[in-house]
């Protein structure tokens, strides 16, 4: 039997190996140093070093704020654009289908599978991937309560969770309703979204892990209310010492 001083030292250095590798390994936790301090209005738009060849056009794409000229087919698919031409590998390509969620980016503030999107179509618009959501070195929001919840294990779905529960918070903020929202005649509340809610509007997003339960905490805890899970609380005390 583990002493309890035990017990938490290896919850807290558990959960500081967990932030280093996802650092580390690409999940992009923390945005990369390019980003620091830019003014992203000012940047000039990088230029695709790719030569055109027959079938392909070049497309400009805004993405964490810096513009981007790529020359592609139209057929190519936002995610591939940023995996394989851009080198932003925190957006994850799972099912490559619309169905596990890890690909998932935000277009003006809105979350899409960008598996699901052709990359030409999204001239114009402001694309937010996992490495645009940090300020520099300081995480956001969304990023620390999955550390502090551990709202995660592999970390390969982690990315498209966590831009998934960006859009989640301004789509309760706006009034979105979900499948499972109570009462319709009432604009749904981050203080009082329910575990069944948050589960329900994230439906989308697979995790193969199953650390479910660790990102509903992460959820709850963004959402301003007091992670459900027994162990995420335990997590959060800690924390806190
Ligand atoms: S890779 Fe896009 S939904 Fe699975
Ligand atoms: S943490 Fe491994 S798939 Fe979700």
């Amino acid at each position: 039997m583990m002493s309890s001083d035990h017990q938490k030292r290896l919850g807290t250095s558990r959960r500081r190996f967990l932030g280093q590798a996802l650092t580390a390994a690409g999940t992009a936790i923390v945005a990369p140093k390019v980003l620091d301090g830019a003014n992203p209005a000012e940047a000039q738009p990088s230029i695709d070093r790719h030569t055109l060849i027959r079938g392909e056009t070049p497309v400009m794409l805004t993405i964490n704020g810096q513009r981007q000229t790529v020359n592609i087919e139209p057929r190519v698919t936002l995610l591939d654009v940023l995996r394989e031409r851009l080198a932003l590998t925190g957006t994850k390509k799972g099912c490559d289908q619309g169905q596990c969620g890890a690909c998932t980016v935000l277009v003006d503030g809105e979350r899409i599978y960008s598996c699901l999107a052709l990359a030409i179509m999204q001239e114009g618009r402001q694309i937010t991937t996992i490495e645009g959501l940090a300020n520099g070195d300081r995480l956001h929001p969304v990023q620390t309560a999955f550390i502090e919840n551990d709202g995660f294990q592999c970390g390969y779905c982690t990315s498209g969770q966590i831009c998934a529960t960006v859009a989640l918070l301004k789509e309760v903020q706006r009034g979105c309703a979900s499948a499972v929202t109570p009462d319709l005649t009432r604009s749904p509340q981050l203080a009082t979204l329910s575990a069944a809610e948050i589960q329900e509007r994230l439906s989308g997003n697979l995790c193969r892990c199953s650390a479910y339960n660790g990102i509903v905490a992460a959820v709850q805890q963004v959402a301003g209310q007091t992670p459900p899970s027994p162990a995420a609380t335990i997590l959060v005390q800690e924390g806190a010492e």
